[in-house]
């Protein structure tokens, strides 16, 4: 494929070149990463802000209103954010990028834990948006195994309750209008403040202040390689553009990398 004159073959080849030269490489992620996965993305066409109202997703509106609160339980238990999604080629090359020393750590902002499951140390997996692996009761703030939980969800006819107190169980993902979890912030903001490659996966960056990241580590004099299969407002930004698919994108600038080491 030709982009901005080079091919795909080409770009491959900058991205892993930029990577061995860099010292300190974040790679960023977002759904994008996880639709080969099975899991769908929220804002291509047929993505769950198609099927779903993000209405439905603030704090306000889950906390206030039952029907909304079921509505949520059943989208997630059925749209396989909480099944058993297995990784793909990105996330294993992502992780294969750590294990060959080339990759300080993933900043992401999905919930489907497949960065871990992957092989990417969970300390260097910075999650944004929190996680869907478990279900918190905002009363007494007992923890459930999300698997458990889901069951319960998909049978309805009402949303899961706390079997300790009778109180409100709510996913540890992060809800709009909620604050995201201080430490990864923290973390990520770090990490983005003091790289010297900073590689955007399956993002359209349009959210914040996750989509603070990047800029961050652009205004830190890092480079930017952007893998996405359509435009964010970053792209005249990226050093290497990459309008391809992130399994396969990630694999080939992995196997490059592994070449370029002597691997
Ligand atoms: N390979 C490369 N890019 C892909 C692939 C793929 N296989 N599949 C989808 N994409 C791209 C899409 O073109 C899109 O630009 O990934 C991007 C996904 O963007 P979004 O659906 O907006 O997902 P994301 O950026 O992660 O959304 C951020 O918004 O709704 C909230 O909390 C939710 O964490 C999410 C946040
Ligand atoms: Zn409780």
């Amino acid at each position: 494929m030709e982009l901005k004159g080079q091919s795909f073959e080409g770009l491959v080849e900058r991205a892993a070149g930029l990577i061995v030269a860099a010292k300190r490489v974040v790679a960023f992620t977002g759904a994008g990463v996880s639709t080969e996965s099975g899991i769908p993305d929220f804002r291509s066409p047929g993505g769950i802000w198609s099927k779903y109202d993000p209405e439905d997703f603030t704090i306000q509106s889950f906390v206030r209103r039952p029907d909304t609160r079921l509505r949520v339980w059943q989208m997630l238990a059925e749209s396989g954010l909480s099944a058993r999604a297995q990784p793909n080629a990105a996330h294993y090359a992502i992780a294969e990028l750590e294990r060959m020393g080339k990759l300080t750590c993933v900043i992401t902002q999905n919930v489907d834990n497949l960065h871990q499951i992957a092989g990417s140390s969970p300390d260097r997996v910075f999650e944004l948006h929190g996680n869907m692996q478990w279900a918190r009761c905002l009363d007494c703030e007992k923890r459930y195994p999300m698997e458990e939980i889901a069951e319960k969800a998909r049978a309805g006819p009402e949303a899961p309750l706390c079997t300790v107190c009778g109180g409100m169980l709510k996913p540890d993902a992060v809800f709009f209008g909620e604050t995201l979890p201080s430490e990864a912030l923290m973390k990520a903001t770090s990490y983005s403040r003091n790289c010297d490659v900073f590689i955007v996966i399956g993002s359209t960056l349009v959210v914040y202040p996750a989509a603070l990241m990047p800029q961050y580590a652009r205004e830190a004099g890092a480079k930017l390689v952007i893998v996405n299969l359509s435009s964010t407002p970053m792209d005249h930004q990226a050093s290497v553009l990459l309008r391809s698919k992130a399994g396969e994108s990630m694999s080939r600038i992995a196997e490059s990398v592994k070449a370029k080491l002597g691997r």
